[in-house]
């Protein structure tokens, strides 16, 4: 983190290059160094004589961490950003040792080789949509797993519905996907790395579709939706913020929690047709409990899965 960014940021207004150098002990050169620094990463800073230094705009293809830092304060996970990477899921776990002693945000602005569930591919463009994976610690039983999938879901939903006028198409789709209308703006991937029984670390990796045009016919993005250009960190900051909230009353008042996330489902007493392994099941979509098991009322009775997907 650049902590001289951070404080031009945070002051939002000019600040003397004489300033800077007291306060974080650093010579001029260094300072006009750290300007030079945001500058080559598409911030634009004005410098005037006897005034100084002010942020003028921020870029809109580059995710700045300190802007994430700036509206979180102390909330922030520590940021790791990425020009490029092929899966920040993938790196995540393959560093997973490194990021064990506090929660870690990775996030990149070129996901080349992005997966899905089901060993799906998950496209997004460089410098347009938001891809990152967020790291927690938990310490619960794994079968709590399913909680943290609804609270990320909830968390998006929350996040992209501040934008949209006419939210009410935007639906959470079994277990953690987000719709509007009919076509997919967010997908989840939550993977776990167990230490006897218990859910030590948590890979939550979020790929939401902001600024792109996706080529897939089932695909939206937050553009498509409002016809407006979006700022990614006033998205991904909201989601922090709401998964947080509810990560801190979390397990006590999870009954809440679940009760948003469900008012929110989509297809929940509709008709459906549900894909379990090769079987296509339909019937109407009855209920989802706590646990995350989904009820089906079938030609053959009620049927319960765990795992699936509603097609
Ligand atoms: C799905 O809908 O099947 C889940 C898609 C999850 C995509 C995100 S993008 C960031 C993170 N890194 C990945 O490789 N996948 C997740």
């Amino acid at each position: 983190m650049d902590k001289i960014l951070l404080y031009l940021l945070e002051r939002d207004d000019f600040v003397s290059g004489e300033e800077i150098s007291e306060k974080f002990s650093i010579s001029r050169t260094a300072v006009w160094k750290h300007i030079n620094n945001a500058r080559e990463i598409g911030v634009e800073i004005e410098s005037v004589t006897g005034k100084g230094y002010r942020i003028k705009k921020i870029p809109n293809d580059r995710i700045i961490p300190e802007i994430i830092y700036r509206d979180l304060k102390s909330l922030s996970p520590e940021i790791i950003y990425l020009n490029e990477v092929n899966s920040t899921n993938d790196f995540a776990k393959n560093n997973i040792n490194n990021f064990k002693n506090k929660d870690y945000l990775i996030i990149t602005d070129n996901q080349t080789k992005g997966r899905g569930r089901f060993e799906r591919e998950w496209k997004s463009e460089k410098g347009l949509d938001l891809t990152f994976s967020f790291i927690i610690h938990p310490d619960i039983e794994i079968k709590s797993f399913y909680h943290f999938t609804i609270m990320a879901a909830l968390s998006v939903f929350n996040a992209l519905k501040f934008f949209i006028e006419d939210f009410k198409p935007l639906k959470i789709k079994w277990p953690n996907d987000v719709y509007y209308n009919f076509k997919k703006i967010c997908g989840i991937l939550s993977e776990m790395i167990a230490e006897e029984a218990r859910l030590k670390n948590l890979i939550i990796g979020v790929g939401i579709n902001i600024n792109s045009i996706p080529s897939l016919e089932t695909a939206i993005s937050l553009k498509q939706i409002t016809n407006s250009i979006h700022d990614r960190h006033k998205i991904l900051v909201l989601f922090l913020k709401n998964f947080y909230q509810y990560y801190k009353i979390y397990p006590q008042k999870f009954d809440i929690i679940f009760a948003e996330w469900k008012k929110n489902l989509k297809n929940l007493g509709e008709e459906v047709s549900f894909k379990y392994g090769d079987e296509l099941i339909s019937g109407k979509f009855l209920d989802v409990d706590r646990e995350g098991f989904v009820k089906i009322d079938t030609s053959e009775g009620v049927k319960t899965f765990y795992s699936g997907e509603f097609l």
